[in-house]
């Protein structure tokens, strides 16, 4: 009946749920939500927790006092409900000191004001129970070519990465990063755009293995790329601490649609890859209930995003439950993808050695082979439309 519970792992950031509409091109349409409330809404609908930036949940420029009451308060309504904070993360980019970015900011101060703003917030993420801490950069970039001279950014945010992550050696936290990329948008450019490019600045760090990273549904596919290659990738790699899912149509500004909306086959691939990944981690929604919406609508918008993982989810199971999709599986040799080129104890000596590999292998008979990929895609298309 695809209703959702705590046991779906389903998180929510207090942003989404709690966007009042405010775009470049109008103002809210909608009042404030206090977090305490959100926390409420998102238990009754079934939600296993919800995450946080730390200005959603304490104004920016609030007291040390103020900060003790919202959080107190925030606290109460978790305890009331059961739900869990399994990830935080740190607003760098509203207030106008981030204008030109954080961690890479070209003015010092502004990168040691960020730098501590983080540290303080890191602090409360632990706090909290969070076990992943993301940073999403949106304001480390630039608009203009001489603005930014990437590679001393790249060693400034490297520095801020082996800082942070020092800093949770040091305390013994249990907490763990994961970078969140993204094209463009607040930026024109912005450094990491892509699982990609985050996988490889990584590498870099003092502490990789306590970097990973957040991909986001709409953010690659704003760059045109295949959401679901990404984060095979990033399984791949050991690297998926985090996942933002969302809808997003196309190569257009970041729509953070509600999951299922947008692209709906890479979204069903996409739960396709997570379930048999059996990935361990919270499905975070960080979407944004359109404008048009009043409250109703935001409810309806985050219930949808759950129906839909669970409708996908069902959907999937019965694809890869399905006797024929099986049979058109190894049709399509999935199987001989899955079996190393070298035998068992083959050396390369013996490859070349073989005369069946190269000087007897029939490339033009090898060439008419069809590789039975359309009839297994339309079983895909049949489960996912629900013809099956
Ligand atoms: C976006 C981003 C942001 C971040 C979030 C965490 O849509 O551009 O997803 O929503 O994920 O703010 O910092
Ligand atoms: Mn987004
Ligand atoms: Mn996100
Ligand atoms: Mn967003």
């Amino acid at each position: 009946n695809f209703q959702p519970t705590p046991d779906d792992h389903f998180t929510f950031g207090l942003w989404t749920v709690g966007w009042q509409g405010r775009d470049p091109f109008g103002d809210a349409t909608r009042a404030p939500l206090d977090p305490t409330e959100t926390v409420r809404r998102l238990a009754e609908l079934g939600a296993y927790g919800v995450t946080f930036h730390d200005d959603d949940l304490v104004p920016f420029g609030s007291s040390d006092a103020e900060r003790a009451t919202h959080v107190k308060r925030f606290r109460q309504a978790l305890d009331a409900t059961g739900m869990k904070v399994p990830m935080v993360t740190t607003n760098l980019f509203t207030h106008p000191v981030f204008k030109d970015g954080a961690f890479t900011a070209n003015d010092r101060d502004v990168r040691r004001y960020a730098l501590r703003k983080t540290l303080r917030n890191i602090d409360l993420a632990v706090d909290l129970g969070a076990r992943t801490f993301v940073a999403w950069g949106g304001r480390e970039g630039a608009e203009s070519g001489a603005a930014k001279d990437v590679r001393a950014a790249l060693d400034r945010l490297k520095e801020a990465f082996d800082l942070l992550g020092q800093y949770v050696l040091d305390q013994g936290y249990d907490l763990r990063f994961a970078v969140e990329p993204k094209p463009n948008e607040p930026r024109g450019d912005i450094l990491l755009p892509t699982v990609g490019h985050a996988l490889a600045f990584i590498d870099r760090l003092e502490h990789p293995e306590l970097v990973g990273v957040n991909p986001e549904v709409g953010h690659e596919q704003m760059a045109g790329l295949n959401f679901p290659h990404g984060v095979a990738q990033a399984l791949w790699s050991g690297k998926l601490f985090h996942i933002d899912l969302n809808g997003q149509s196309g190569i257009k500004y970041d729509q953070d649609l509600r999951f299922g909306a947008g692209d709906v086959r890479q979204a069903f691939w996409l739960v396709d890859l997570l379930e048999s990944a059996n990935w361990a981690g919270p499905r975070h929604f960080d979407f944004k209930p359109p404008r048009t919406e009043d409250t109703d609508g935001v409810w309806a918008s985050a219930a949808g995003c759950m129906r839909n993982y669970l409708i996908l989810k069902e959907r999937a199971a019965a694809f890869r439950a399905d006797p024929e999709v099986r049979e058109a599986l190894r049709a399509a040799r999935l199987d001989q993808l899955a079996t190393p080129t070298l035998a068992p104890g083959e050396t390369l000596d013996d490859l070349l050695a073989d005369r069946s590999s190269f000087e007897d292998f029939d490339v033009t008979a090898a060439a008419r082979r069809g590789m039975a990929f359309e009839r297994l895609d339309q079983l895909a298309m049949d489960h996912l439309l629900g013809a099956r």
